[in-house]
């Protein structure tokens, strides 16, 4: 069975098509590389043993996306990861997210609408809760106005394929909320490559560890948590993967309650900047160079998922721990630097 996945190079997306794979799927992954290395498909192919077909396509690009579509008509679904993710970029440059996340989607959803299958499974985020009023967050607490444009983009997103379900009712997707995925896999073939300073915690811990960064700066102490920093549910990114199959196949099964639904991706346990520091020292035998600076722009107190939708609907859990995912990060980033 041929699945479709866009962004099927990057971080979380070479993740699943591992998965993917591993159940047997043939899986055709389309990546521009804008931020995302060609080698990512040899740390697929060593995992798997199986190379997945590859066509380098901007899907900013219509005349190339409707020109894929229909050399692949037989695809029986859609992962669609490809989409740009910095928060902070996204602010500089909104017209450039609002195109290549919003304009994309557009352009996929009207040539699946011509496919046998139309399966689809779509990156969302936990950003669209905000600082929910309630933890954890279930799928039902609302949806806060974005912080961000990038933020903005999966709310839209989300709401273009709500009114596109409702009037295509061949259309069958699911929109997966992520919350933060950290992590690499544990054959230390692929993981992920931050380009230019890394925003994201984890691999902000990871290149002070190996010495690229002097120290980390802890975004605000005085957060009204046990410890004064901000919490957040840290996923590691093989558990996230393994959701978007089982999300899939209960398309493919035709298994869905109605033709557009929401799920969750947390462990349901928050953990705290210092906790997550304490998980990177107790796995490296390091003690990392830290110090408490003033919160950033636009970012929450507290954020972590309530899973059992995920859990009872989806058949999914997590396995792994944030000490498993901080222990594969550690080794992917001495991998990436001494090689
Ligand atoms: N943090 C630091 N220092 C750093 C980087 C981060 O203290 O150098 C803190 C942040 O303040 C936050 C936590 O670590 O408390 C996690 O920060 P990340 O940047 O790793 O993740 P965010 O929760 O801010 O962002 C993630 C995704 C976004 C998504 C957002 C939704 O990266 O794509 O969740 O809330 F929009």
């Amino acid at each position: 069975m041929k699945i479709l996945v866009t962004g099927g190079l990057g971080f979380i997306g070479s993740h699943t098509v591992v998965e993917l794979q591993q159940e047997g799927y043939e899986v055709v992954i389309i990546d521009n590389l804008s931020n995302s290395s060609i080698e990512v498909l040899d740390g697929i192919t060593a995992i798997t043993k199986i190379k997945p077909h590859f066509e380098q396509i901007d899907l900013k690009d219509k005349n190339n996306v409707r020109q894929f579509f229909s050399n692949h008509s037989d695809i029986a679904g859609v992962v669609h990861f490809a989409a740009s993710k910095a928060v902070g970029e996204s602010v500089n440059e909104p017209l450039m997210y609002y195109e290549n996340n919003i304009g994309t989607l557009v352009y996929v959803l009207q040539e699946i609408s011509k496919l046998n299958f139309q399966n689809f499974i779509f990156s969302s985020s936990c950003t669209v809760y905000g600082q929910a009023d309630e933890l954890p967050i279930t799928e039902n607490a609302p949806v806060k106005p974005a912080e961000s444009p990038y933020g903005n983009t999966k709310q839209i997103g989300e709401e273009i394929i709500k009114d596109t379900c409702k009037v295509n009712s061949d259309l069958n997707s699911i929109a997966l909320r992520y919350f933060n995925p950290i992590g690499a896999h544990p054959s230390v073939k692929i993981g992920e490559l931050p380009i230019g300073v890394p925003q994201n915690l984890v691999p902000y811990i990871t290149q002070t560890g190996i010495g690229m960064r002097d120290q980390l700066s802890v975004f605000g102490g005085d957060y009204p948590t046990s410890d004064g920093t901000a919490i957040r549910d840290y996923i590691h990114v093989v558990d996230l993967a393994r959701a978007h199959v089982v999300a899939l196949q209960r398309l493919i099964d035709k298994k869905n309650d109605s033709n557009y639904e929401v799920f969750n991706l947390g462990t349901g346990k928050g953990s705290s900047v210092l906790e997550v520091i304490e998980s990177f020292n107790r796995i490296s035998g390091q003690n990392l160079k830290y110090s408490i600076v003033d919160k950033r722009e636009g970012d929450i107190t507290a954020a972590y998922a309530e899973t059992s939708k995920a859990n009872n609907i989806l058949g999914w859990k997590t396995e792994l721990t944030l000490d498993d995912a901080m222990d594969s990060a550690w080794k992917w980033e001495q991998k990436i630097r001494n090689s």
